[in-house]
């Protein structure tokens, strides 16, 4: 995939832009508070999902104005798109000019991969950052782990409010199976798929990190699910039975806690440098080189998978790095579609030949 062209309007700081994009490396480039990160924003807004900054839709409208459009043109293997989205009293998306259902829609259309310092939360935060990595990434993958994930968030709600009601009506008891029956069976798709998907991802992030660390230190991911370590395990078939059993087991905890224990909604990426835990135990370094490893590596499962090349966001990443890392990491990027966020033209970056905007006071110049 390739962003030809990306017009701006009223977009935070942004009153008017129009970026041609080259197909290889993109650097923008400016002093801090000009309207960089707004444009990656911008880009990753296209994805179908929120801002990966947190806060409101409204948020980016400029202010002062009652509306924001982001407006996109991209060829894919196949076809050209014109993608567009309107921020105003709510969030409106248009493919080939025509306005679609849902900005939802937009969700595995438009393959990115996003990198800012934001997504450090992905070493530093709660398992649900790492859940949300997993699940992220595979919607613009599958059509069917959206719908499973779609009816599982269902049923999980539907088994949450049934323990809520359980106080006050004990003969509802027998009603969760029901529910229990249906989260088994798009749970287990859920957690089959998140195991093949980080199988990929091991080997690749394993690498990346190999690669910024010179084999110093051993990087290793792994899945943790349903509470076990997963032994023995192999279908989905297993899993679904396995969660059945563990839904049915943990009832009576789950009506004194009015919610349900356990799931792929509880599950989490453990990840280990030289064995110990990032999270726990890691330098701000490591961390850093971590998350890095992972999205690296996040980009190159999504290639595998669609032979698709996914556009490459990185916002502010080349300044914490050496010129050693920096030089590995342009390497490794080099076959993709890359806009890269950076507020000096020094180091590895200046060597790599892309086309450089200059951008200030949320204009070029
Ligand atoms: N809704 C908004 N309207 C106008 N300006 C905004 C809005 N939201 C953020 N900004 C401004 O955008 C600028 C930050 O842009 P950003 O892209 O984060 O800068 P950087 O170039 O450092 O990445 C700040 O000056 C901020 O005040
Ligand atoms: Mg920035």
């Amino acid at each position: 995939m390739e962003v030809n062209n990306l017009a701006l309007t009223q977009y935070r700081n942004i009153e008017n832009l129009n970026i041609d994009f080259s197909g290889n490396l993109n650097i923008i480039y400016g002093r801090n508070a000009q309207g960089k990160t707004n444009i990656i924003e911008s880009l990753w807004l296209l994805t179908g999902y929120k801002s990966f900054r947190g806060g409101k839709d409204s948020d980016i409208i400029m202010f002062g104005k009652d509306i924001a459009k982001i407006k996109a043109e991209y060829q894919t293997s196949i076809r050209k798109i014109v993608s567009e989205i309107t921020l105003s009293d709510k969030r409106r998306a248009y493919k080939n000019g025509i306005l679609l259902s849902s900005p939802s829609k937009f969700v595995g259309e438009f393959p990115v991969t996003i990198f800012s310092p934001a997504h450090l939360a992905l070493i530093k935060d709660g398992p649900s950052e790492r859940r949300k990595f997993l699940d992220v990434s595979l919607c613009q993958l599958s059509p069917s782990y959206r719908e499973a994930i779609k009816k599982y968030r269902y049923a999980l709600m539907q088994r949450n409010i049934l323990l809520k009601d359980l106080q006050y009506n004990s003969q509802l008891y027998d009603t969760l199976e029901i529910w229990e029956l249906q989260l088994a069976l798009y749970g287990a798709k859920i957690i089959y798929k998140r195991l093949k998907y980080i199988n990929y991802l091991k080997n690749f992030s394993e690498n990346v990190y190999n690669g910024i660390c010179d084999k110093a230190e051993k990087f290793s991911i792994k899945y943790v699910f349903l509470n076990c370590n997963g032994e023995n395990i192999e279908s989905e078939e297993e899993i679904k039975q396995l969660l059945k059993e563990k839904l049915k087991s943990g009832r009576k905890n789950d009506v004194l806690l009015k919610m349900t224990g356990i799931g792929p909604h509880r599950d989490d990426i453990c990840i280990y440098i030289n064995g110990k835990s990032a999270r726990v135990f890691g330098s701000q370094g490591q961390q850093r080189s971590a998350a890095l490893s992972l999205k690296l590596g996040e980009t190159e499962v999504i290639k595998e998978i669609t032979n698709e090349s996914p556009l490459v966001l990185l916002d502010d990443v080349m300044s914490e790095l050496d010129y050693k890392r920096q030089d590995y990491i342009f390497n490794k990027i080099k076959d993709y579609q890359v806009i890269i966020t950076t507020c000096e033209l020094s180091g590895e970056i200046g060597k790599h030949e892309g086309k450089i905007f200059r951008i200030e006071n949320g204009g070029l110049s």
